[in-house]
């Protein structure tokens, strides 16, 4: 199976990625195929709204995300990893996952695996 791992956290070897790295190993231990992509570091920019993609086309930004689109709907799983930040997903991976609007008919056609890995830490806990 290929797997896309979506990484979200800022601190490139913070918790949420000592959490992936895990499953990554796990994962190609037990034959998968795994590609990483760093939100947090590739050129994601903003999704607009402006809807010229039709939900399934060309995106009017142009940026990292022509090559996370193929590798995204060349996957059989995504995996979403992220801290928990104000009790939702980071703004790095947010930015990424707004972006999926321009595939959005594709990806639903799809029908992936997917699966959550976070890191939190309340303080009043
Ligand atoms: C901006 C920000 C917001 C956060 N919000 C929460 C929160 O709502 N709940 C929580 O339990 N921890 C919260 N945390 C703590 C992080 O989830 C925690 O430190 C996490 O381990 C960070 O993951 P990382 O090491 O991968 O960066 C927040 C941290 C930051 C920087």
């Amino acid at each position: 199976m290929k797997i896309a791992v979506l990484e979200g956290s800022p601190n490139k070897n913070g918790s949420s990625n000592m959490l992936a790295g895990e499953f990554i190993r796990g994962a190609k231990e037990a034959g998968n195929e795994v590609t990483v992509i760093d939100t947090a570091r590739a050129d994601i920019h903003p999704c607009i709204g402006c809807i010229h993609c039709g939900y399934d086309g060309p995106c009017v930004q142009k940026d990292d995300v022509e090559e996370i689109r193929r590798q995204i709907l060349g996957s059989d799983m995504l995996v979403f990893v992220t801290p928990l930040y104000y009790y939702g997903m980071s703004a790095q991976l947010k930015t990424l996952v707004d972006r999926f609007c321009a595939f959005n008919g594709s990806l639903q056609r799809k029908h992936m695996k997917s699966a959550l890995i976070s890191a939190a830490w309340n303080s009043d806990g």
